[in-house]
């Protein structure tokens, strides 16, 4: 990804503000939160597709509007895009987080341990796709396409889906992404991180 100056690759983890106890999610969105559960008994292979559904149903302008207010002002790095969480399950069945991705701020090219799907709320996202080569052990970018305010992906754990986000702009842009893992798992048991290369 030639275009992305990869400043840390690693997010910046925020504290969640001293008087917020509350899920700014439940706050917001108690349909949504009700439908990732509900999506949680799905088989496996759908939960991520449900869970997709559910973001994409339950973000409307107003409500996608509210939550960027809080989100927004809360602090975020310069260095790397900043996780902040949302949404903990009390039974740790999944975490809801918004990313804040400044200029320039890219994750790392990555799998997933689990299920996964987010939407774009704000701004632009680059997504570029890669593909796993088992004799060389190594991912190798496919495609990338712009992912707008208002898209949505979903991916289910394993090989299938290796990516990398970034913000290719000179803008903020957030993101909110739902992980089938409990908040304490957030930082080590979603991405599987993988060596790649751009070309064959
Ligand atoms: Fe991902």
């Amino acid at each position: 990804m030639q275009n992305i100056l990869n400043v840390n690759s690693a997010p910046s983890m925020a504290p969640l503000p001293k008087n917020q106890t509350a899920s700014l999610l439940q706050h917001y969105l108690p349909d949504t939160v009700g439908q990732i559960v509900r999506a949680c008994s799905e088989p496996t292979d759908l939960i991520a597709y449900r869970v997709r559904q559910a973001l994409n149903e339950g973000f409307s302008p107003q409500a996608t509007q509210q939550l960027l207010t809080r989100i927004n002002v809360r602090p975020a790095s310069d260095q790397s895009y900043t996780r902040h969480i949302l949404h903990a399950d009390p039974e740790g069945r999944f975490t809801v987080a918004a990313l804040v991705w400044g200029p320039q701020h890219c994750s790392p090219v990555h799998a997933h341990h689990t299920w996964c799907a987010y939407r774009v709320v704000m701004g632009e996202l680059s997504e570029s796709h890669f593909e796993w080569d088992a004799i060389a052990q190594k991912a190798y970018l496919f495609n990338k396409v712009k992912r707008q305010a208002g898209q949505s992906v979903s991916g289910n754990a394993g090989l299938e889906l290796i990516h990398r986000l970034g913000n290719e702009t000179a803008h903020r842009a957030v993101s909110i992404h739902a992980y089938g893992v409990d908040a304490e798992s957030i930082s080590t048991h979603v991405n599987h991180v993988l060596p790649w290369a751009e070309k064959m």
